[in-house]
């Protein structure tokens, strides 16, 4: 893919996203980009794969608690319902103002929206997607969105922006059923360009039975990496901590770019 600028992760939970999203970071980075990483996922935890030091973390508050900023943006106050808001806020200066920076990384949280969940029409998320809106329409950084197994954030004005649309997949029916039912959601809004990773593979057994099963076409895979948990536990970088991850990392990408 000549200009490969945006990429989302998504998938079942415990699959990966966090993992992969923050080595493909890591790689661009060492690829002369400017990359903006973004927690889409209230689970959280990029932060702490991508490295970010906890005094930096701590600075950090997630767009969806903004409530004096979402109040005067979107003219209502967060939590509620019904009434009128625009749908439309100004959200430009959101990345400069409330993103942290560590490693050639701009990292921003979304945050989680208490109200009501999925398709929830209210201020935090008019909010939230007016800034995923921006982000991939508007800005020039190499994007990678950590997502949850949805298409939340996403809509079909914005879909067309995203050029790889990332599912990560282990070998077992719940992540494949998972990948197909984002693949399906995806495409319901527009996103054609759905590709699987590979995760937590022991064998070749395994990445065979992946490349047999999947419901979309597999780019590469991260081998299972006793690294990755250690990293996990002690919130260390993934891609500084396990060398090998950040290797298959590399071939990933170096798959988008062939695409
Ligand atoms: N290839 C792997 N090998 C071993 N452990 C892994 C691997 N990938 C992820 N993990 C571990 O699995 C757990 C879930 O990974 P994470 O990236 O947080 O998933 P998600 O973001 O999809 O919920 C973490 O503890 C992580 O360290
Ligand atoms: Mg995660």
């Amino acid at each position: 893919m000549a200009d490969l600028k945006k990429i989302a992760v998504s998938g079942k939970g415990g699959v990966g996203k966090t993992t992969l999203s923050a080595l493909l970071a890591h790689v661009f980075v060492e690829r002369g980009r400017e990359v903006i990483a973004i927690d889409a996922d209230p689970a959280g935890g990029l932060a702490e794969a991508l490295g970010f030091p906890p005094e930096l973390r701590a600075q950090v508050t997630p767009v969806s608690e903004l409530e004096d900023l979402i109040y005067e943006r979107t003219g209502a106050q967060p939590g509620t319902f019904g009434g009128f808001f625009s749908l439309n806020p100004r959200v430009d200066d959101i990345p400069d103002r409330f993103s942290i920076s560590h490693n050639g990384i701009r990292f921003l949280r979304l945050g989680t929206i208490e109200s009501g969940g999925s398709g929830c029409i209210c201020p935090e998320s008019a909010m939230l997607k007016a800034l995923v809106t921006h982000l991939l329409l508007y800005n020039q950084e190499m994007l990678v969105l950590d997502m949850e197994a949805g298409v939340e954030h996403l809509g079909r004005a914005t879909a067309q922006a995203v050029d790889a649309f990332l599912v990560v997949v282990e070998p077992g029916r719940r992540s494949l059923a998972t990948a197909a039912a984002v693949r399906t959601l995806a495409a319901d809004i527009g996103i054609v360009r759905v590709y699987g990773v590979g995760n937590k593979v022991s064998s070749d057994a395994e990445w065979d039975f992946l490349q047999k099963e999947s419901p979309v076409p597999l780019l590469g895979y991260l081998s299972t990496n006793p690294e990755l948990l250690e990293a996990d536990m002690y919130g260390r970088s993934v891609f500084a901590s396990a060398p090998r991850a950040a290797e298959e990392a590399r071939k990933i990408v170096d798959a988008l770019e062939a695409l």
